[in-house]
């Protein structure tokens, strides 16, 4: 019985089934052209934030800033998360994949705000085309929830998540200062003590037509900062209006600013455009870790940061959690979620 229908079943067949076919069809919506480039991402060097010499300080802080508004995106070297946590992270992700469907299926709930989700392709009950990809959705803050297999999921899934957490926390002070606030601005108003951490593995086996198919389409983030750790690349990053594929050096966390985080900055942080493409060779895993504001935030943009009418401060009075709940309920449409509300 498979109930679910996920791609590691289909890995070994030698075409892909027409719903997967994304290149023909979908695309066409999202409007983007196929230019790829390659282009050097930024580098932030994290140990330079809290280094004591308040000069590299500030030239980090300029540096994260300039990341965030020109592309929305860098790669973090010397974070001080252990390697070996990050190694097991993954390894960990790939063992829950590994299990039996039967196993995995117990997670497979149906409401998309589950705390513990197994799943494939974005939302399959609405999904026009399906992407080559299964996942794992599991919230680790400000409550933790751990699948109950594989065992040392769980302390695993713990360490990494508080470990990340400080990183995120540090960068949200050198965002706030880089956009001219109080260090502790970002995570004061967006109650970071709760705020809501989302773990999600992904899993990309190889693609027997992998110019046909996609991992996952073009869409932006909800929350303030994503993290992101692979086992292989495959990550593409629009950056003025061209994918550019992301050459991620081994040991680095990839950071990318979310839909939360443009809001806040009033539009000077873009939240950017990215997407995973497949292969015909190897499987691939993200582990992806959206961090946002706390589940009961509304967030609106920084009064300090509204400057004139051509961003308008005007969004859905929705709290975070209902905005999650109306992203995954949805199909992903790009960077929609954004669109101010028309009055
Ligand atoms: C994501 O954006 O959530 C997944 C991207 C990736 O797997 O590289
Ligand atoms: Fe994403």
């Amino acid at each position: 019985r498979n109930k679910m229908g996920c791609v590691k079943d289909l890995a070994e067949s030698t075409s892909i089934p027409s719903k997967y076919n994304y290149f023909n069809t979908q695309n066409q919506e999202d409007g983007i052209d196929e230019v790829i480039a390659d282009e050097q991402i930024p580098i932030i060097d994290f140990s330079l934030l809290n280094s004591g010499i308040p000069d590299q300080r500030a030239k980090v802080i300029q540096d994260l800033g300039k990341a965030c508004q020109d592309w929305g995106f860098f790669m973090l070297i010397n974070h001080g998360v252990p390697e070996s946590l990050m190694e097991r992270m993954l390894a960990v992700c790939q063992d829950f994949f590994n299990q039996t469907e039967e196993v995995k299926l117990k997670c497979a709930e149906e409401h998309v705000l589950a705390p513990i989700r197994y799943g494939t392709s974005f939302n399959p009950s609405v999904d026009k085309v399906f992407f080559w990809r299964d996942f794992l959705r599991v919230w680790v803050h400000p409550q933790f929830f751990s699948p109950p297999k594989p065992a040392d999921f769980s302390e695993i899934a713990m360490e990494y998540s508080q470990r990340t957490r400080q990183v995120v926390r540090e960068l949200l002070k050198g965002i706030s200062e880089s956009l001219g606030l109080e260090e502790c601005y970002i995570e004061k108003a967006m109650e970071f003590d709760s705020c809501f951490q989302i773990l999600v593995a992904n899993l990309y086996p190889p693609c027997p037509q992998p110019e046909l198919a996609m991992g996952f389409p073009p869409h932006s983030d909800l929350g303030l900062l994503t993290l992101l750790i692979q086992n292989q690349n495959g990550l593409q990053v629009n950056h003025n209006g061209k994918w550019v594929n992301v050459h991620a050096s081994p040991n680095t966390i990839l950071v990318n600013t979310a839909d939360h985080l443009e809001r806040l900055s009033n539009g000077k942080y873009k939240s950017v455009l990215h997407r995973a493409i497949v292969n015909n060779k190897t499987t691939r895993i993200s582990l992806v870790e959206t961090h946002g504001p706390c589940p009961d935030k509304v967030v609106t943009p920084v009064a300090e940061l509204v400057e004139n009418e051509t961003y308008p401060a005007v969004y859905p009075g929705m709290t975070y959690k209902e905005e999650m709940f109306s992203r995954l309920s949805n199909r992903l449409a790009g960077k929609s979620h954004l669109d101010p509300v028309q009055t």
